[in-house]
Order: structure tokens, then C-alpha cells, then sequence
């Protein structure tokens, strides 16, 4: 038996809007050996997922053995997940990565990042989650369905992530179809200029230029209504001395970057939910730069 250990991941991080990912220190672990058939057990989070053969993880192990001609052979797969779903954390990332990364260990086979992630985008045509998930860090990604081209840039170590979590779920499919499919060129113009400042912004350190970096037109304004008290929720966290503020991926999760009172903004964004009437928790996240993890294990 062995454990695929896969980081969550924040995305688009306000103006990346399926471009930028972030993988964070929360780990979906799967842990896995061959078996006479398919079975997937499921503790902690995410326990209501499907269990047969519709799993994501099992489906993207599947996907890799045809994407390489090998036969699916049953596996067995118990997966201690941290990771919320359907909160704009990377949940199903974990699971596509882990997945493709399991067919890898159980056949031998030594697999570049590219065709894994080819593997995993025919389950989730977005690369913002996938790509960190599988190698750490702040990544930028590009899908134009046959070439993925992605790069990772140094993501300064002082700065956490903050994560205010609501109880509900919002499908990142629900979230996509609130998004309008034309933009003005103003728009586009927009989050080319604060994309560029959020990529510069963090590789000179310049910690001022990320809250004007974060301001997207592509897609939050129209998730805002998925998200009760969306600005009083990102204004609480300013006011606690966030750096810059965002929704998670597609939501309802709103992150923030923070260099000090971590708690403070935790709070302020938890209470802030709670005023619109949801209960939501707070997570102090470090980013992860390793990515994807391998390691023997006899658990459980
Ligand atoms: N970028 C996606 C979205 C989320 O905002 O819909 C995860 O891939």
C-alpha cells in the first residue's frame, strides 16, 4: 500500500481567472493497493462522494490506464480527506492528481506533468487547480485543448492565506454558468493590466500593488450574487489588515492574503458571514511549493 498525498489550491486569485493557482499546506491523502474490485472508502470530508466506479479518484486512474493502453486493474482506495468540497478549494483537483498519480506507482511507469495533467483536464478542462495541485506553488496555466503550458513563480514565504470556509456548496458548473461568455474590451483590459500587477507584485515583493492587482471583472462580479455579504465580507477583511482579498476558484470560499493578524481576518470574514446568516470556519494556510507527494505507508 502507498499514499498519494495532494495539496488543496486556491485559484484565480481575483483577476486570474483560470489561469493563476495556488496550492496550499491542506492535503486530501489517498491511500491505495490493488484489490479483487473496486472500492473507495471515504473519511473526513466529502464523505456523501460517490464510492463506485464514478469516484473521481477511481475515474482518473481509470483514464490513465487508457490514456496509456494498460487494463484498469481494481485498486482499493481509503481517502483521508481535509480538504472541503464544492468550497472553490481544489477538492476534485486532489482527487483527478491523485488518481492519475496512483495508475504511475501501480504500473511503474514514470509519467511527465504534461500527460498527467492532459490526463486529468479530460475531467476538468480548467488547469488553475490541477496544475498546483500537482506541482505547488503559485502557478500559472494555459489549456488550449491539446498543448498545457504552465509556469511556477516564487511566492514570497511570509504571506498566508486565509480562508474564510462557508457551510454551504456552491458546484464550480453552477458557478460557471452566472459567468456572461462576451466581455468588453474595458473588461478584458481591466485584468490584463491587474494580472500583470499580481504576477510583478509578488516577484518584487511589493505587497502594496496586490489589493488594486485582485480587482477582477470577469467573473466575480457576477458570482458575487452565489455569495451572500460578498463585499462586506472582503471590506471586514481589509479592514483587518488583509492584503489583498478574493474569492476562492468559483466559490463560496473568499481568501485572503495576509503577512500578520491572521486570526483577526479569520474572524472579521467568519463573523461577517455569519451576519448574512451562514456559518462559515476560518483556515490559516501556508502555501504549499512541493505539490503531489508519494510516500509507502501500511495505513490504514
Ligand atoms: N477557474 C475555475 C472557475 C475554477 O473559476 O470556474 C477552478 O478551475
Amino acid at each position: 500500500m502507498f499514499c498519494v498525498s495532494v495539496p488543496a489550491s486556491t485559484s484565480n486569485l481575483g483577476c486570474g481567472f483560470d489561469t493563476f493557482g495556488l496550492a496550499l499546506k491542506l492535503h486530501n491523502d489517498f491511500f491505495v493497493e490493488r484489490w479483487k474490485s473496486f472500492s473507495v472508502q471515504i473519511e473526513g470530508e466529502g464523505d456523501h462522494l460517490p464510492k463506485d466506479e464514478n469516484n473521481l479518484f477511481i475515474r482518473a486512474y481509470v483514464n490513465a490506464c487508457r490514456f496509456f493502453g494498460s487494463y484498469p486493474e481494481p485498486i482499493r482506495v481509503v481517502q483521508k480527506n481535509h480538504v472541503p468540497t464544492a468550497r472553490g478549494l481544489g477538492s476534485s483537483a486532489t482527487a483527478i492528481i491523485g488518481g492519475v498519480t496512483a495508475y504511475e506507482v501501480l504500473f511503474g511507469r514514470k509519467i511527465s506533468h504534461e500527460d498527467k495533467l492532459k490526463i486529468a483536464l479530460s475531467l476538468e478542462p480548467h488547469p488553475d487547480n490541477l496544475t498546483p495541485a500537482l506541482v505547488g506553488g503559485f502557478v500559472i496555466s494555459l489549456w488550449d485543448g491539446e498543448r498545457i503550458i504552465y509556469t511556477k513563480i516564487d511566492f514570497p514565504d511570509d504571506i498566508k492565506v486565509v480562508v474564510a470556509v462557508p457551510e454551504f456548496e456552491l458546484s464550480t458548473r453552477e458557478a460557471r454558468k452566472v459567468i456572461k461568455r462576451e466581455v468588453s474590451l474595458s473588461d478584458a483590459v481591466n485584468n490584463i493590466q491587474r494580472a500583470s500587477l499580481m504576477v510583478a507584485g509578488l516577484c518584487k515583493g511589493r505587497y502594496d500593488l496586490l489589493r488594486e492587482a485582485v480587482k477582477d471583472r470577469l467573473h466575480q462580479p457576477y458570482r458575487a450574487s452565489l455569495i451572500p455579504g460578498f463585499y462586506h465580507i472582503i471590506e471586514r477583511a481589509y479592514e483587518n489588515g488583509a492584503l489583498a482579498v478574493f474569492l476562492s476558484g468559483a466559490g463560496p470560499s473568499i481568501a485572503s492574503f495576509s503577512v500578520n493578524n491572521f486570526d483577526a481576518v479569520g474572524k472579521a470574514m467568519v463573523e461577517a458571514f455569519k451576519e448574512e446568516g451562514v456559518k462559515a470556519m476560518y483556515l490559516v494556510l501556508d502555501v504549499d511549493k512541493e505539490g503531489t507527494k508519494i510516500h509507502e505507508s501500511s495505513y490504514p
